[in-house]
């Protein structure tokens, strides 16, 4: 098992690039990603790793080199996708809400397509008909996932075509003599339950039949790893267990590759977020930690009430007690409440745990902040992977458009 980063290794990288910093460990988004293959040894699978978790390109090269595909929620992802040396058949790109002209420039990539809805399938027939593969993306009407808001499969949810409107599809494939290769479900995010997968499978079995070109069905990701203590990951083996039972005893599907998305799985626990503490504040209700950062850098304690584990590595002895840790951005920025801690001092280092998905991918330059820098660790030793936003970043793209002198009662020219 790959050891978890020690607090002198944080604490070095912290000294060395700066605080708020991300730190990711190479070794873990390996040993996540051969827990999937070891586990689905015995199976036609194949893993996308979902990249819309983390992009820097060095973590996507990274992970290209473990053998991994990837799943892309957009046509920038598809592109860095390609940048960091994946090769248009390994790219899935599945994005929902987008106009044609995207899935178009997607197919001049020549990545993997997946459509999720009626019109663009309508669109896209009448331009390749049977001339390029494709994918549908299909709701399942399955509730799963950790909160509603990571819920993508259920009945009321505005992602893939909902299985009820089969008839539709099948309509426009014949129309326009697609050629549908995949069939593609996503539920949602921390999913434990590993019959969640089954039903959504039982849901694509119905369907397989209408389909004869198929050569695969995606899955999805979603893919439960542990936040809090006591926590548990879904159990891999159980459910390449049932997935494979599932396949092999039906007969239409049993040759076909079965596609995963896993995002979470890959990349959260090996990404570690090391701030420090700018004030303490002593309150009738509770003592805040106010750190350099905020929910501009990690959105999910804000977002989604999601529990990230935070350490305090500068005192790891010192007596346990109660803190509230706060950001220092103008709005209430909470990432936990009456959290037991090893006593905080200003100027220690606090790391917040499971950071590596959606962590940087979710941050933003709001209150004008600079986004943190990402480093890596590989073999031992620390590479900056991202440099720490500067003053430039935050003009970059503004047009300044008026500079003169306002006086007053006149209107600026
Ligand atoms: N495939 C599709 C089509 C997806 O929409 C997603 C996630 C995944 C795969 C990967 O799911 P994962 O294995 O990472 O759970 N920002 C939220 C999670 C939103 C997930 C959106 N879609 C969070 O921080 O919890």
């Amino acid at each position: 098992m790959a050891r978890q980063l020690s607090n002198e290794q944080l604490i070095r990288a912290a000294k060395d690039f700066g605080t708020p910093l991300y730190v990711y460990h190479a070794e873990k988004i390996k040993e996540q990603y051969e827990k999937l293959t070891n586990a689905f040894s015995k199976s036609n699978v194949v893993f996308f790793y979902a990249c819309k978790a983390l992009t820097n390109i060095s973590i996507l090269s990274y992970i290209q080199s473990l053998g991994a595909n990837i799943d892309c929620s957009s046509i920038n992802e598809a592109k860095l996708a390609l940048h960091a040396g994946f090769a248009p058949t390994q790219v899935l790109y599945t994005s929902n809400g987008i106009g044609f002209d995207e899935i178009e420039e997607a197919a001049s990539l020549g990545v993997n397509i997946n459509i999720d809805s009626l019109s663009n399938l309508e669109k896209f027939g009448k331009k390749y008909r049977h001339g390029y593969p494709v994918g549908i993306r299909l709701r399942p009407n399955i509730m799963a996932g950790g909160n509603l808001k990571i819920s993508t499969g259920h009945d009321k949810s505005k992602f893939g075509i909902p299985v009820d409107q089969l008839d539709k599809i099948l309509a426009v494939v014949r129309q326009y003599d697609l050629l549908i290769t995949d069939l593609h479900i996503h539920t949602g995010s921390d999913i434990k339950d590993a019959d969640v997968f089954v039903k959504g499978i039982e849901v694509l079995f119905d369907i397989i039949p209408y389909f004869k070109e198929l050569k695969s069905v995606d899955l999805g990701g979603g893919f439960k790893i542990p936040y809090q203590p006591g926590d548990e990951e879904i159990d891999i083996g159980l459910l390449a267990k049932k997935v494979k039972q599932a396949f092999d005893n039906h007969p239409q599907a049993k040759d076909l590759q079965i596609w995963f998305e896993p995002g979470k799985f890959i990349v959260s626990e090996c990404g570690y977020f090391v701030t420090q503490v700018n004030v303490m504040k002593e309150t009738a209700a509770t003592t805040f930690v106010s750190v350099n950062s905020g929910f501009n850098h990690l959105i999910r304690p804000m977002f989604y009430d999601s529990y990230h584990r935070i350490e305090n590595i500068s005192n790891p002895d010192g007596e346990e007690k109660k803190y509230s840790v706060v950001g220092n951005i103008c709005e209430t920025d909470t990432f936990a409440w009456d959290r037991k801690l090893n006593e905080v001092r200003e100027g220690d280092y606090l790391v917040f745990h499971n950071a590596g998905a959606y962590g940087f991918e979710m941050s933003s330059n709001f209150n004008s902040r600079l986004k943190p820098a990402e480093v890596m660790v590989r073999g031992g030793k620390t590479f900056l992977i991202r440099k720490r936003d500067d003053f430039d970043s935050l003009l970059r793209n503004q047009v300044i458009l008026l500079q003169v002198q306002h006086e007053p009662g006149k209107e600026p020219v």
